[in-house]
């Protein structure tokens, strides 16, 4: 039916997303390449359209999908790819994923620590090398989580979850976050503290706030050097929090003892002197890679351009569109 509206999905979207778009509209789908002139010139012209965070949504883009555009879904809940202003000024509807993958990526970022508390990453290496030898009292020795004081960055829907998960280890755990959050002091036991005492008194420190203007960087060289010697850094959020730079140094001079990450400053590129580094562990922006989590995010994406498209109120937005 040439009359049904036009949703462009820029790269690819799982099939619990497809199936719901494609029983509606006109869907076009890209691949996994992210060539934004080729993108300009896909959404001319669409209702819709399914980003995802490899994909910058600016105002240009918007300008070239013209008036017909209502609402830009991104298939994740962090949008440090979107313009948020550019669709303000535009009245276009923006939506997120929020929720449906907290819990995914919650325990990704518990994966992190306890592969870098237990040196997983060093351990597996050299048994695949062929090295090991039998069983040595001194090899490889790590951190039990349980003595550790863990200090969550940014208590977020993520960040508490991740408490929730670790108040089972019976390891003191502390937060610092922009809004401060007394119902889960009480709930979860946790302790308030301001970012650089966190930073100075965690045994672990593990990153969930959104990248923003204000966040990026927040660990640098000089944050770093107020870690506690030994300490071990968890980012699951987004790799420009952190200056991989700094923090590389950090590791080579022995400051911090492991870090364990799982998102980078310019993916899908990793910088060598981390590849190089035995106490990194290091994995491929895989947060929400699980299928519940990313069907159902392909779900709550193409469940935002329905209600949109069928001049309903978005079930996740984050800017509400005039169009
Ligand atoms: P959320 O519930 O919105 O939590 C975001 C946290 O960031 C809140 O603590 C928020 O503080 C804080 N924040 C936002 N802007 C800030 C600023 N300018 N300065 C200081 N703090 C700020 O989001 P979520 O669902 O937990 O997700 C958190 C982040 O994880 C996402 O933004 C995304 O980048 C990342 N993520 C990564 C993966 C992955 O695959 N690795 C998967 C999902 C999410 P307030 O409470 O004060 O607003
Ligand atoms: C993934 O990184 C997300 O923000 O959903």
């Amino acid at each position: 039916m040439a009359d049904r509206p036009r949703v462009v999905v820029a790269r690819t979207l799982p099939r619990a997303g497809l199936d719901l778009l494609e029983e509606r509209f006109e869907v076009d789908t890209g691949d996994l390449r992210v060539d934004m002139d080729e993108l300009r010139r896909r959404v001319a012209g669409a209702a819709a359209l399914v980003a995802d965070p490899t994909v910058p949504v600016d105002g240009p883009l918007l300008d070239a999908a013209g008036p017909s555009l209502r609402i830009v879904a991104n298939f994740a809940v962090g949008y440090d790819n979107i313009d948020l202003e550019a669709f303000r000024e535009r009245g276009v509807t923006f939506t997120n994923t929020p929720d449906v993958l907290t819990n995914a990526t919650a325990e990704l970022a518990l994966a992190l620590m306890m592969a870098a508390a237990r040196r997983l990453g060093e351990a597996e290496r050299m048994l695949r090398a062929g090295d090991w030898r039998g069983w040595d009292p001194d090899q490889l020795l790590g951190r039990e989580l349980s003595e550790c004081r863990i200090g969550i960055v940014g208590l977020g829907r993520i960040g508490e979850r991740l408490a929730e998960l670790l108040s089972g280890f019976g390891a003191q755990l502390g937060y610092w976050s922009r809004t401060r959050r007394p119902d889960a002091e009480e709930r979860l036991g946790l302790e308030y503290l301001e970012l650089d005492d966190l930073l100075g008194r965690s045994d672990v420190v593990t990153l969930h706030v959104a990248l923003t203007d204000e966040t990026r960087h927040m660990i640098d060289a000089a944050s770093l050097k107020r870690f506690k010697p030994g300490a071990i850094l968890v980012n699951a959020a987004r790799g420009g929090l952190v200056d991989s730079a700094a923090l590389a140094q950090a590791l080579r001079e022995g400051r911090l003892a492991a870090v364990g990450l799982d998102v980078f400053e310019n993916e899908p590129k990793v910088p060598q002197e981390l590849l190089e580094l035995e106490n990194a562990v290091l994995v491929p922006h895989i947060g929400s890679a699980t299928a519940t989590a990313r069907n159902a995010m392909a779900e709550l994406a193409a469940r935002n351009v329905v209600a949109v498209l069928s001049g309903e109120q978005p079930l996740t937005p984050v800017v509400r569109g005039t169009r």
